[in-house]
């Protein structure tokens, strides 16, 4: 990608909603600026116009690399669980669906974390394994014959938030539901999905709660009658760490679908697009998929990068690559601009599915917030492009993807696409 430096370093507003409609190469260019010129702007917090939420005083911008690995290591200095880990401070009503343990710190977040790791081990991750495969054969299944479809909706999407609600073993009637409410969460700000912009908190706090309400279900369901789920095993409290709360469990599950659906989704759909935009790298991973395929998901989320920062807030005055910095004020990671950062990557700019190596941050840096289902998302990754390069071999987009407008999640909303139609496989269990 040829980036462009149009916009001069005191020119580029990170709080300007604009800002992040402009074309990508715009983008990238800018950032490269900031880490050539001003690696840790300061950027002042706009109004958002008919929000209840007052307007912050502003957040040291990082784009370097080396300075979000730094903030990363040291919770103690950068924290998670003051206001948020979103640029504003969450209105408190806010944290009873959506603070869970990112927005928390030690000893708390580590007691929350072990609990919830039960679902993440190697064996549970095997376990899913049977159904990551089952489920993206369906996928291709059901679109093939057509030819042509929505690449987002009908490939991307179904996957992660079926194999979410596979883990918690939410019965499938409710899965579209599901897919719904947290498109409404997380498309905050966009026109597309906002239909009453004024009522934003409303209507989050309403799909939040409705999500919170189908786990109160679940959770009384498996309390009478536990099964071979996480949602069991997160109420088992017989294991080590003992069990979740009703309130706990209902914040984890919307934490879950919010932070592993959208991610994964995109790093699917902007991988797509890159191997349309590069066939060279696409015709090289068809011709070695199972040799290229450990490096090339590493360079499909590095590219993608489909959250885009996450904040932390100084538990004290400190210094920062010859910041000063005060106790209480937000430091925002830019992981996009890290995970360009030309000191770490080779050609930042050029999408290498053999790039190694590739210390990206698209998962966070090194801490305690590592991403609890980067193992899952990696799978996910790998099977479905097994799937659609095999099975949909000459797959193009055939118009300019449709951008989510946001600064948070890195997404595309629609991509349509056409293939030769294929038959359903029979031997692919529904
Ligand atoms: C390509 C896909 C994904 C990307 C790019 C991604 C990215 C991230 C990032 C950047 C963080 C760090 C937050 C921080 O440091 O404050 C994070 C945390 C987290 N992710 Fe993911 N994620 C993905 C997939 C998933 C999946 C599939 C799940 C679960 C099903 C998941 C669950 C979580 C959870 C629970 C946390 C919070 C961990 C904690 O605070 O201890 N993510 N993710």
């Amino acid at each position: 990608m040829e980036i462009s430096k149009i916009l001069s370093v005191d020119e580029i507003d990170l709080s300007d909603p604009a800002f992040w409609a402009r074309p990508l190469e715009e983008r990238e260019g800018a950032f490269a600026m900031l880490r050539a010129e001003k690696p840790i702007a300061f950027m002042k917090e706009r109004e958002i116009p008919d929000l209840p939420i007052p307007t912050g005083p502003g957040y040291w911008s990082l784009t370097r690399h080396a300075d979000i690995l730094e903030t990363s290591r040291h919770p103690e200095i950068y924290c998670s669980g003051k206001g948020a880990t979103s640029i504003a401070d969450l209105p408190p009503e806010f944290n009873e669906f959506f603070g869970g343990l990112i927005n928390m710190d030690d000893p708390r977040h580590g007691h929350q974390r072990r609990i919830v790791s039960r679902g993440f081990t190697p064996r549970a991750l095997a376990k899913l394994e049977a159904d990551v495969q089952r489920r993206a054969d369906a996928i291709i299944d059901r679109v093939i014959e057509r030819g042509e479809c929505d690449f987002v909706a009908d490939i991307a999407a179904p996957l992660p938030l079926g194999i979410i609600c596979d883990m918690m073993g939410i019965p499938e009637s409710q899965h579209q539901m599901v897919f719904e409410r947290t498109n409404t969460i997380l498309g905050l700000g966009d026109p597309d999905f906002m239909d009453d912009p004024a009522n934003m908190i409303g209507i989050a706090l309403g799909a939040g709660s409705e999500l919170a309400e189908l786990m109160n279900e679940m959770a009384e369901l498996r309390r009478k009658n536990p099964g071979d789920d996480l949602t069991s095993s997160l109420l088992n409290a017989d294991l080590e760490d003992g069990a979740m709360d009703g309130a706990e469990l209902a914040s984890f599950f919307v934490l879950l679908v919010v932070a592993g659906n959208e991610t994964t989704r995109n790093a699917i759909s902007h991988g797509m697009k890159a191997l349309c935009d590069y066939p060279d790298q696409r015709r090289k991973w068809v011709a070695d998929f199972e040799g290229l395929a450990p490096t090339a998901i590493e360079e499909i989320i590095r590219w993608s990068t489909p959250v885009i920062h996450m904040r932390r807030t100084c538990t004290r005055d400190t210094e920062l690559g010859g910041q000063a910095m005060k106790e209480g004020d937000k430091v925002v990671l830019f992981y996009c601009s890290a995970n360009r950062d030309e000191k770490v990557f080779a050609d930042p700019h050029q999408f290498d599915l053999a790039r190694t190596p590739n210390e990206h941050v698209g998962f966070g840096g090194p801490g305690p917030h590592f991403c609890l289902g980067a193992n899952l998302a990696r799978r996910e990754i790998r099977v479905m492009f097994d799937r659609i390069l095999h099975r949909l071999p000459d797959l193009e987009i055939t118009a300019p993807p449709a951008r989510l407008e946001s600064n948070f999640i890195h997404g595309i909303k629609r991509m349509p696409c056409a293939f030769t139609p294929g038959r359903p496989d029979s031997s692919s269990k529904k």
